[in-house]
């Protein structure tokens, strides 16, 4: 359905919701609150509604919660423990992999899959997910749920890949964690350069 004009958020609304969306870290979510599922499809699907050069709509996204989100974990772990340099492994990290993916209700590995053969650019194809994810990340804020992209080489690394089923030609690009903010959060503040220092009037 297209909405008619009068049902769209104001101008300054959607500029407000913008600018109060932040990265909500799991350990800022509230663990013992579940995320219903309707709602959960409610926001995948605006993530849908990104834009997609030639409608090739190349995201796949792979839902962790309760005990798989255990699973998840153990792989992100193994992963790190088999791509990482010795010079560059860090025991707080690996802690980290194990702990995040069980403080958030709700763990969203995200993945490039292509579905239109190759004649669109790998880059727009992640362009196009990327898009998705902040649609994702804005309805969530919008629904006052809390949630935090998250990347990294351990996304990359073959035991995960394969783990997750992605293909060669597939790539994951980040996990979301979402949840309910915890009830005595304060929500975080962030600043922007200034625009005109990002302008090139021509
Ligand atoms: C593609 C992408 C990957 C990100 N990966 C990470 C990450 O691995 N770890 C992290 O702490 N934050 C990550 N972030 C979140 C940024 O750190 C965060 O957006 C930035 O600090 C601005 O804060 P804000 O989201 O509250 O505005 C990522 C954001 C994007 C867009």
């Amino acid at each position: 359905m297209i909405p008619s004009p009068f049902m769209l958020p104001s101008h300054s609304q959607l500029s407000a919701l913008l600018r109060h969306r932040r990265s909500i870290k799991p350990v800022d979510l509230d663990h013992s609150r579940d995320v219903d599922r309707s709602l959960l499809s409610q926001i995948l699907e605006d993530a849908t509604w990104a834009p997609s050069h030639g409608m090739t709509e190349p995201w796949k996204f792979h839902l962790f919660t309760a005990e798989s989100r255990q699973q998840l974990a153990a792989q992100m772990q193994e992963a790190y423990r088999e791509s990482t340099p010795p010079a560059e492994f860090r025991e707080d990290k690996l802690r980290k992999m194990g702990e995040n993916p069980l403080l958030a209700p709700v763990v969203i590995a995200c993945v490039m899959e292509r579905n239109g053969g190759t004649k669109i650019p790998e880059i727009e194809e992640i362009e196009a997910v990327a898009c998705a994810l902040q649609n994702l990340q804005l309805s969530a804020t919008a629904a006052g749920l809390g949630c935090y992209w998250s990347s990294g080489l351990v996304l990359d690394a073959p035991g995960f890949r394969t783990w997750l089923g992605i293909r060669a030609e597939d790539r994951c690009v980040g996990l979301i964690y979402l949840g309910w903010p915890r009830p005595d959060l304060n929500w975080p503040r962030s600043v922007r350069k200034p625009v005109d220092t990002k302008m090139v009037w021509h």
